[in-house]
């Protein structure tokens, strides 16, 4: 990893007799015995989500629901899925809502009810989770790397029209990390050269988009077709694997149902080439509660997001998230861009103050190995590549407390001020 800091690289100054990694390890090794006992529970309970407390807070709702779905043993395409189906298509404000097995079948379910072909091409950006581009692989479509903005971390507007071929077919753009990708822009490339849009919203859900006319769309309504997953951890998560598919186009509606079911519309009688993915009952009646707190949740992300900019607001090691005019930032994840400190060592250093952090994501989608044949021809993705080496995401989640806030903040302060290269 380029940037590494050996300890005791400092040498000691008239004004610093001891090195400042040496006085940080100090800190961190004894401080634990200077700490009250409230400061340790604090250290002890950090987690990137904590789902076990914010299951505390609604374990009535949950249970019963569960249990509805254990007495009547309608396990699969039970009540529950067609009451969450229309109670997230009245949130969204959208007219079809598909449920399926996990956000990575909803992105395949959508590419192949789209009819795309062998050899099409998609413009995707590369810094995504990697399921965004998995199925592109899968489907043998042509995935096109397009780079992405310095500030919000999702697909760069003004690089699109440049990859666009006459075999493009579809562009997949990504609301990373809660942020909304810039769509109007996206919407009008896409209808000029008549292509779909696929908006992956797996880390979005419970955002908006504000377009120039004042308009607010929900994330992953805009655009032809929009995916998501409720993996665990997502805004809107279950207790085990879903996903769903959103479209405002009525036979696209039909298409997807039937993808998503063996390709079939009556029971027996299949017309397409499908696959078998379904949300099941149980998941569905932990959505049907969860979406009630969809709101709240956003919220208190956001609330945590607040605090950590004002505490590291006007840091210089520090870049903290940007807040794009026209998105409503759901912070699905708090990520940074760090300079001047070796990010092994910050993450180091955290982790003995127990405090969790993570790389979303360490190896960009062209750097994996299932793509080494891509030809990336005149594709300039040296932001991507920057980022993949300087991001880094601390924790932000639905229980946060201001303590816990507060800890991670100074900690994190602490530890890259002393580790600070210049
Ligand atoms: C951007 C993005 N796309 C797709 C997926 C895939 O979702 P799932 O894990 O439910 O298959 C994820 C999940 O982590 C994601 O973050």
């Amino acid at each position: 990893m380029p940037g590494q800091v050996p300890l005791f690289r400092f040498k000691p100054s008239s004004q610093q007799l001891l090195p400042k990694s040496f006085v940080l390890q100090l800190l961190i090794t004894f401080a634990p015995l200077f700490m009250n006992t409230s400061t340790q529970t604090i250290m002890t309970n950090l987690q990137m989500v904590d789902l076990k407390s914010q299951y505390a807070h609604i374990k009535e709702e949950i249970n019963q629901a569960i249990q509805e779905v254990i007495d009547t043993t309608a396990f699969i395409n039970g009540p529950q899925v067609k009451n969450f189906t229309t109670a997230l298509e009245k949130y969204l404000d959208v007219k079809h809502v598909i449920p399926c097995a996990n956000g990575t079948d909803a992105l395949q379910i959508a590419m192949m009810a789209l009819d795309l072909q062998p050899g099409d091409e998609i413009i995707t950006p590369s810094y995504t989770y990697f399921a965004t581009v998995e199925v592109v692989g899968l489907l043998k479509l042509k995935p096109v790397f397009c780079e992405v903005d310095k500030d919000t971390f999702t697909i760069k507007v003004e690089e699109i029209e440049k990859l666009i071929t006459p075999k493009t077919r579809a562009i997949v753009p990504v609301h990373l990390f809660g942020q909304s990708a810039d769509m109007e822009p996206i919407l009008a490339i896409a209808k000029k050269h008549n292509l779909y849009v696929i908006e992956d919203n797996a880390q979005a859900i419970g955002g908006h988009y504000t377009f120039s006319d004042g308009r607010k769309v929900a994330n992953g309504c805009m655009g032809t077709i929009g995916t998501t997953s409720f993996f665990p951890s997502k805004n809107l998560g279950c207790y085990g694997d879903g996903g769903a598919i959103f479209t405002n186009d009525d036979e696209l509606g039909i298409k997807l149902k039937m993808v998503a079911n063996h390709g079939q519309k009556e029971k027996y009688i299949h017309e397409i080439i499908g696959c078998n993915s379904r949300l099941d009952t149980m998941q569905a009646a932990i959505l049907n509660v969860k979406l009630q707190h969809l709101d709240q949740y956003c919220d208190a992300r956001r609330k945590v997001a607040e605090y950590y900019d004002q505490a590291f607001a006007g840091n210089d090691r520090i870049k903290i998230p940007f807040r794009a005019s026209y998105s409503h930032h759901v912070y699905h994840q708090y990520t940074m861009q760090v300079n001047g400190v070796s990010r092994d060592e910050l993450m180091a250093k955290l982790k003995e103050a127990g405090i969790p952090s993570m790389i979303y994501y360490p190896i960009p989608a062209h750097k994996q190995k299932m793509f080494a044949d891509i030809d990336l021809g005149e594709t300039n993705l040296d932001l991507t590549n920057w980022l993949v080496e300087n991001v880094i995401s601390i924790p932000i989640h639905t229980e946060m407390t201001t303590e816990q806030m507060e800890y991670i903040s100074t900690q994190f302060l602490t530890i890259i001020n002393a580790l600070a290269r210049f």
